[in-house]
Formats: structure tokens, sequence, C-alpha cells
């Protein structure tokens, strides 16, 4: 699936964003590799450290559709900037990802970045490597 299909995903998720503190809302669309599409939008709280990311709601949305591999996952910023997944993010993708697996960032204004997961998490813990 390409990475303007899985834009659209994206978009469609962000509309659902509920960003009421921040005003920043995120759509996230995850291509597993089963072939289907898993999207999430963040989702805050009045107190504000129970936010919950993007990312972690597609990720939450794969796994319970019996999903644990990511192919591909897209971000898609609600500004012109680009929105880089935060750190705690990047190691939730590391979960269910492996370094060559690509992340993808949309702006509003079309901008698209593609990097490994490695680029963004090198030394990424973990817990079997001696
Ligand atoms: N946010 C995401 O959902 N994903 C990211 O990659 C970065 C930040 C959310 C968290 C919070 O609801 C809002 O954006 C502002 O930080």
């Amino acid at each position: 699936m390409d990475n303007h299909t899985l834009k659209t995903h994206a978009l469609a998720a962000q509309k659902n964003a509920h960003a009421p503190y921040s005003n920043f809302k995120v759509g996230v669309a995850i291509l597993g590799s089963n072939g289907n599409v898993y999207s999430g939008c963040n989702v805050e709280n009045v107190s504000f450290p129970l936010g919950q990311c993007a990312e972690a709601t597609a990720i939450g949305t794969m796994v319970n559709s019996a999903c644990t591999s990511i192919k591909k996952i897209v971000i898609v910023s609600p500004t012109d900037e680009l929105c880089f997944p935060c750190g705690g993010c990047r190691q939730k993708i590391a979960e269910f990802a492996d370094s060559n697996t690509e992340v993808v960032m949309f702006s509003q204004s079309g901008d698209e970045k593609v990097v490994s997961l490695e680029t963004l998490l090198p030394f990424a813990f973990q817990m079997d490597e001696n």
C-alpha cells in the first residue's frame, strides 16, 4: 500500500483527535504486516500527563486486532511542519517493528519524509542483547 493511501487513513483519524488542550491534532495510520490498516488519533485528558499520543492509539488498535507487526507507519501533522514521534512513541513503535521499518511523516502542506526506525531510535533498548 502506498504512502498516500495510508495518509488518507491518517487524515481521517486526525479528524477524531481529542486535543482541546494543545489544539495539536495528530493522525496515524499503521500498515500491519498482514496488509490491514490500523489508525489512531491523540486522546488528551484534563489531567495533562494522562494524554495519549496518536501512535499509541493506533498501536493499541492494531494489537487489539491480533496484529503485532508494523510494516510501515504514517504520521500526519496538523501544521506545515513535520511531526516526528516523541521518544516514548519511538520505543512503542520499536516493540512491533524492526530497524528497517519505514516511518513516514506528512505535513499539512504535503511535505513527506521517510526515515527508518533505526534513524529515529538508534541503540534501542532491548533485553536480549547480551
Ligand atoms: N502527539 C502525538 O499524538 N504524536 C506525536 O508524534 C507527537 C505529539 C500529541 C500529544 C499531544 O496530545 C499533542 O500531540 C501535543 O503534544
